[in-house]
């Protein structure tokens, strides 16, 4: 169980799944379902574990898997940094007031907003994708700390739709036909900035590691041809994020310190064979950083079964703050938190409540057999992106997130309202709602 919920879950006597000292069958009552249960200890655990190798300030939490403002607290009080993509990333962050030199700026199509926000705020870096950005800078005549971000060709084996470091790619420049290496000479020319090093994010949910490797390799091969062409030395390489979790219990969650510590021995082995100061290394994860320490709590609403075919356990959200089954057939599995203990039995299908016959959240999983309406499903490891992702398809409420630590249970973001979901629309003459 260890391996697909979070640290500090238990069962209790009754037969309830307890996390971080809460009992969920309390939290759901208290809080209704949807509910998303975040472990602080399991996040801090995993985001100590990266800073373990790196010293923290090189870890950049990717706030795209989770970003609120109590979460970013929490990792700005852990001495981490921060990878933003967006004005509203970028706003949550200064909402949490997390320090702004610890912020790095992504972004494949920044707008000129948002660059504008990011040089007032003083972010740490910036990481630039196009040339056209590369422009925008020198025509702002922008003070700025810059990355150039390379895609280094390495098809990384993960769902397509979030490989990115594949040259066929919309972001960053690639390694080929002398690309990147005309970005690092405009980008260091640009404005009042100074070019800090290279930027490397090959995919995301990455098992294999050896993936990284080969992404080294051909970063150092294109730094070695910069020394030599344009006289630049990277004393920065961020490596990006992408380290895999378990999502069931079938997979196996790569340790992270030992996954940091090899890219670290990889990226010294490369550089010094190529005669090349061996750069400060950053990374990026976000999945593996928040994704085990929470789960979700839906409540059994339907159970149809549809003889010689498939039963069908409809709960109370699904594909509006969980896309991810639907996007990317992402797997999940699933428990019923109210009865830990029943034993497992036959295959259903779980669904959740929109107008589509693809918001299924697991396909195939074993439940109880006499699971019954009321019944609380869990389903573990739905921390990153889920509730990132969540959306109000057929004006579903986004669910709230509840930060439990210490038998103490925190709501971090409220549930939504309908009042909430109203709260943009104007009348057809353009008057407010009442
Ligand atoms: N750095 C950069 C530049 C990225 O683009 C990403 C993810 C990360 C870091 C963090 O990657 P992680 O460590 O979380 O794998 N929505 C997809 C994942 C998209 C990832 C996008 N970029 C999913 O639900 O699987």
């Amino acid at each position: 169980m260890k391996e697909v919920f979070p640290d500090t879950a238990r069962v209790s006597d009754d037969g309830h799944l307890v996390i971080g000292g809460c009992d969920t069958v309390e939290i759901a009552d208290r809080f209704g379902t949807p509910v998303m249960v975040l472990d602080r200890a399991t996040l801090e655990a995993r985001a100590k574990a990266f800073a373990s190798v790196l010293e923290p300030a090189r870890v950049h939490y990717a706030g795209k898997a989770l970003c609120c403002v109590a979460v970013l607290e929490i990792v700005r009080d852990l001495g981490l940094s921060l990878d933003v993509c967006t004005g509203g990333e970028l706003a949550t962050a200064l909402a949490a007031s997390f320090p702004t030199e610890r912020i790095t700026f992504h972004g494949n199509n920044k707008s000129d907003a948002e660059l504008r926000m990011a040089l007032d705020a003083a972010v740490g870096r910036i990481v630039v994708d196009s040339f056209d950005e590369i422009d925008r800078l020198d025509r702002m005549d922008a003070t700025a700390d810059l990355m150039v971000r390379v895609t280094p060709g390495v098809e990384a084996h993960t769902h397509e739709y979030v490989q990115t470091g594949q040259e066929d790619s919309k972001f960053g420049f690639t390694l080929a036909e002398g690309v990147a290496l005309e970005a690092v000479r405009r980008a260091r020319d640009a404005g009042n900035c100074t070019l800090h090093g290279i930027h490397a994010h090959i995919g995301s949910q990455i098992f294999e590691l050896s993936a990284f490797d080969l992404a080294i390799e051909r970063v150092a091969d294109f730094l070695a041809s910069a020394r030599d062409e344009l006289g630049f030395e990277a004393r920065d390489l961020n490596l990006g994020g992408g380290f895999g979790i378990a999502h069931t219990r079938d997979e196996m969650t790569p340790d992270p310190a030992e996954s940091v510590s090899r890219l670290v021995s990889i990226v010294e082995r490369e550089f010094s064979a190529r005669g090349l100061p061996v750069p400060d290394v950053y990374i990026e994860p976000g999945r593996a950083t928040v994704g085990a320490s929470a789960v979700t709590l839906y409540r059994v609403g339907t159970i149809k079964e549809i003889p010689n075919v498939r039963t069908y356990v409809s709960v109370d959200g699904g594909m509006s703050d969980n896309i991810r089954p639907a996007l990317y057939e992402a797997r999940y599995e699933a428990r019923l938190a109210n009865r830990m203990a029943a034993a497992s039995g036959p295959l259903v299908t779980v669904a959740g409540k929109h107008c589509e016959s693809g918001d299924i959240l697991i396909r195939d999983v074993h439940l109880p057999d006499d699971i019954a309406v009321g019944d609380l499903l869990v389903i573990p490891a739905t921390g990153a992106y889920t509730y990132s992702m969540a959306n109000n398809y057929n004006r579903i409420p986004r669910p709230p997130i509840v930060m439990v630590a210490d038998g103490r249970a925190t709501e971090i973001v409220r549930r939504e309202t309908y009042d909430d979901l109203l709260r943009l629309d104007r009348r057809l003459d353009g008057s407010e709602l009442p």
